[in-house]
């Protein structure tokens, strides 16, 4: 029998380039800084690396405004870095996945500079989204950038262009045929250097519809598509389901495209995974039909609540939509656009958590820094570069906090990171976070992640479904635990802020947090703490 594609319940470590390890002193991370530390990714246990973009940029939406897709940003080396990248990764076995950005250029891309002198009319301009204001001199439509302000920036001879995130990132006009036809060309130009698959910025976003008419309530859709604005569950669902922008059907003609040209290199097992933030959560599931991509994150866990019925409700619904379309979930708990999951629910949860789902079925996804059970750094709005705290005036403090870079080795700030000064300062608070300081420390989360990730690959990967356990003291649903079982392993969340007694079987593989004592022959479970037993 075939044995089961690298992809299918891989763990894929994400590594945001600026932020992970800088060669050359100039502060910020680059290629060849991640390449000298694959040996730390290595030995955390993951199966493959996703790089955040490195491709020619202004960097004015942190790489995510691509200049060049062909190319590498002098900021983080050239192309050599990046083929030396890869086959250091390949000669231990890592595989590498890129970033891929079709949704928009940087407006520095070749397309866009042309298009503005063009001028209106021209085939140029028909790559993007220009059309002429509105009578009255104001935008084509009402709406609102994700990042704020106008979803429309006016050139000079009075036509706008779409942009749905920073103005300098032009939306690109898919149904423009050379789109496509230019972006498989960055798909092979990556594949035949060496890259082992993709993920997909804004993959819901590529087809627009209803350009030139008004939505009735942007500053509510807004609202609704942000992760930080509270609103009742009803009210955003309801606007969610409005938006003209994301989840039309015309981008899963575009994937089944891509599928067929991944496909083309047969046992290179190519793989894309999709960011699509869709309404309802069963639309999720179209984007890896068989005929379209292998992937798509299930963001669910980057805002869910540290409660059993939350948690329980997430797992359940993503296992049971992804297995309609036979696919595997995803599972994500940080990122480099949410805050670290250590701030957002606690470094003792956070460890819980990650032990929870580590155990589960489909890939699981760690965000580089999350293994050390990093914080969000601490800013002063006068080093911030999220172009959202601009967009807004500073009303949204945007990402950066997630984006600190990491803290190697040493007792004081940079810590290892770069000889120079770090592009956003880190705290002499993480001393004890370093990489160096962990590896010392049996008890540190590295070690929790290691360990975990190695009994996940010995007991797990392949395991088949899960059980839920009715039987520890709360059942499956209840306040305090939350458990199941897969394959010979029993595993035991405990949310509460107490110990909490579970009559589960086996010995005991791991715990996140705590010691876990036996008593009148039931195992009593530490306080927000996760713990694995091998029947
Ligand atoms: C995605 C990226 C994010 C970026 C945005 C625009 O959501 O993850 O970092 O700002 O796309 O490209
Ligand atoms: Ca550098």
């Amino acid at each position: 029998m075939k044995s089961a594609p690298w992809w299918k319940e891989a763990t894929i470590y994400q590594i945001y380039p600026r932020s992970f390890f800088d060669s050359n002193g100039d502060g910020e991370g680059d290629l060849p800084g991640v390449t000298s530390q694959l040996d730390y990714v290595k030995s955390l246990g993951v199966d493959a690396i996703w790089l955040s973009p490195f491709y020619t940029s202004p960097n004015k939406d942190g790489g995510y405004d691509v200049a060049n897709p062909r190319d590498v940003d002098p900021r983080f080396g050239n192309l050599e870095d990046a083929k030396e990248l890869i086959a250091q990764a390949h000669q231990r076995n890592l595989r590498v996945i890129a970033d891929i950005v079709p949704n928009h250029f940087s407006d520095q891309h070749e397309w866009f500079q042309a298009a503005l002198k063009a001028g209106r009319g021209s085939k140029e301009r028909e790559r993007f989204h220009f059309y002429d204001a509105n009578e009255d001199g104001t935008p084509p439509n009402n709406w609102i950038s994700l990042f704020g302000g106008p979803s429309w920036t006016q050139v000079t001879d009075g036509q706008f262009y779409l942009h749905l995130f920073d103005s300098s990132q032009p939306d690109l006009n898919w149904e423009n045929p050379e789109v496509n036809a230019d972006f498989e060309k960055t798909l092979r130009f990556w594949i035949d250097l060496g890259v082992d698959g993709f993920r997909i910025d804004v993959a819901h976003g590529l087809i627009k519809e209803d350009v030139l008419t008004n939505h009735s309530d942007p500053q509510g859709l807004s609202n609704a598509l942000r992760l930080d604005v509270a609103m009742d569950s009803e009210v955003r669902n309801a606007l969610l389901l409005t938006v003209p922008y994301f989840d039309r059907q015309g981008v899963h003609e575009i994937y089944r495209k891509w599928r067929k040209l991944f496909d083309s290199y047969g046992e290179r097992e190519i793989m894309a995974v999709a960011e699509a933030w869709v309404h309802p959560p069963v639309n999720a599931t179209r984007y890896v039909r068989a005929d379209e991509l292998h992937q798509v994150f299930n963001f669910d866990l980057l805002t869910a609540e540290f409660d059993s019925r939350v948690l329980f409700d997430v797992v359940e619904r993503s296992i049971s939509l992804n297995a309609t379309v036979n696919a595997l979930p995803t599972w994500a708990l940080s990122n480099h656009d949410s805050p670290r999951v250590a701030s957002r629910i606690g470094e003792e949860q956070a460890r819980a958590l990650a032990l929870f789902v580590f155990g589960l079925p489909g890939s699981a996804y760690v965000f580089a820094g999350q293994e050390l059970g990093l914080p969000d750094g601490q800013l002063q709005d006068s080093d911030r570069q999220d172009p959202t705290f601009f967009r807004t005036n500073g009303q949204i403090k945007g990402r950066d906090g997630a984006r600190v870079p990491l803290p190697w080795s040493g007792n004081t700030t940079p810590f290892g990171f770069s000889t120079g000064k770090p592009w956003l300062p880190i705290s002499q608070s993480w001393r004890d976070l370093t990489v160096e300081s962990e590896l010392a420390d049996p008890k540190s989360s590295l070690h929790l992640y290691r360990n975990a990730l190695e009994l996940r690959k010995e007991f797990l990967v392949g395991a088949g479904g899960i059980t839920w356990l009715e039987s520890c003291n709360h059942g499956s649903k209840g306040d305090s635990l939350l458990s199941y079982t897969r394959g010979g392993v029993t595993v035991v969340m405990n949310l509460s802020d107490s110990a909490n007694e579970c009559d589960a079987d086996g010995r005991l593989l791991i715990v996140s947090g705590g010691t876990v004592d036996a008593r009148d022959g039931k195992k009593v479970i530490p306080a927000r703490s996760t713990a694995w037993f091998l029947t």
